[in-house]
């Protein structure tokens, strides 16, 4: 199937780990996921990080340190050429925390779940900072400046975890963009199983607004029954060929 993007169409695409798994990234439910070896409870909530902070870290020191070597894809590069073609009429949310989009080029890149090296520190209101620094297992980083000024505050991933708040600035822009696009509004989902909202509702507020929508997939997720169009199979192979652009 091709889908043909004429020069009026306003592309909304969102991601999920899938467009990351030929990259060699596990997903978090496929068989051998993330969420297999892990609790959600305990590795990606606040109540997890505030009852054992150092197990938090491990598994987001170890997520870091599994991102050596790992590049990205040609279904990161298909989006990034398609972004060349449409421009601002382009808009690219990922719930990816790996960086893989900005790696491949995309530069209208939402990451609407954080950012897996950055972190920030949970007392004092400096900005969240770029952080690649893989901690060892025994050891919850503190914050520097909170330090010098007699306070121990820990750090803590830039990550949304569950039960917590989407940054506003990134509903912000999923929202400015998807009124400018009204009905010309062209959905496209890849890579993810439709399970964590807001991410897996967007699929609705386009068909409500008059959108189409696409979803290109392994298998067939939660809200499959959603989507106009379902390509199932693997993201590297079917996004470069995907679109038409006209
Ligand atoms: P999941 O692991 O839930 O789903 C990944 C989806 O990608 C599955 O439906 C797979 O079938 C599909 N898939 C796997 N390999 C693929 C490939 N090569 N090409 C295309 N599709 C493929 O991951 P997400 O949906 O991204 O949040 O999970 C959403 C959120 O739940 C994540 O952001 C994370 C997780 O808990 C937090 O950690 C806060």
């Amino acid at each position: 199937m091709t889908l043909s993007l004429d020069p009026s169409t306003f592309l909304l695409v969102l991601t999920g780990a899938g467009v990351s798994a030929e990259s060699g990234i596990p997903t978090f439910r496929d068989a051998n996921g993330l969420w297999e070896g892990n609790r959600v409870e305990d590795v990606a909530s606040p109540e997890g990080f505030e009852r054992d902070p150092l197990t938090v870290w491990r598994f987001y020191s170890e997520r870091r340190a599994n991102m050596t070597g790992v590049e990205p894809n040609a279904g990161h590069r298909a989006l990034v050429e398609i972004e060349r073609v449409l421009g601002d009429r382009f808009l690219l949310m990922t719930q990816n925390i790996d960086g893989l989009h900005t790696a491949a080029g995309s530069e209208r890149v939402v990451e609407m779940h954080g950012n897996l090296m950055t972190s920030r520190c949970t007392v004092c209101d400096r900005p969240p900072f770029e952080d690649r620094t893989v901690y060892r297992p025994n050891v919850a980083p503190m914050c520097g400046p909170c330090k010098q000024r007699g306070v121990d505050a820990l750090l803590r991933p830039h990550i949304v975890w569950f039960g917590e708040q989407l940054p506003s600035a990134a509903m912000h822009r999923l929202e400015t963009f998807v009124n400018r696009a009204g009905a010309k509004l062209r959905f496209l989902a890849v890579g993810t199983s439709g399970l964590v909202y807001p991410a897996a509702g967007i699929v609705d507020v386009v068909r409500r607004i008059g959108g189409r929508s696409w979803l290109v997939n392994a298998d067939r997720p939660a809200n499959v029954s959603a989507f106009d169009e379902v390509v199932i199979g693997s993201a590297g192979k079917i996004l470069p060929t995907l679109f038409a652009t006209t």
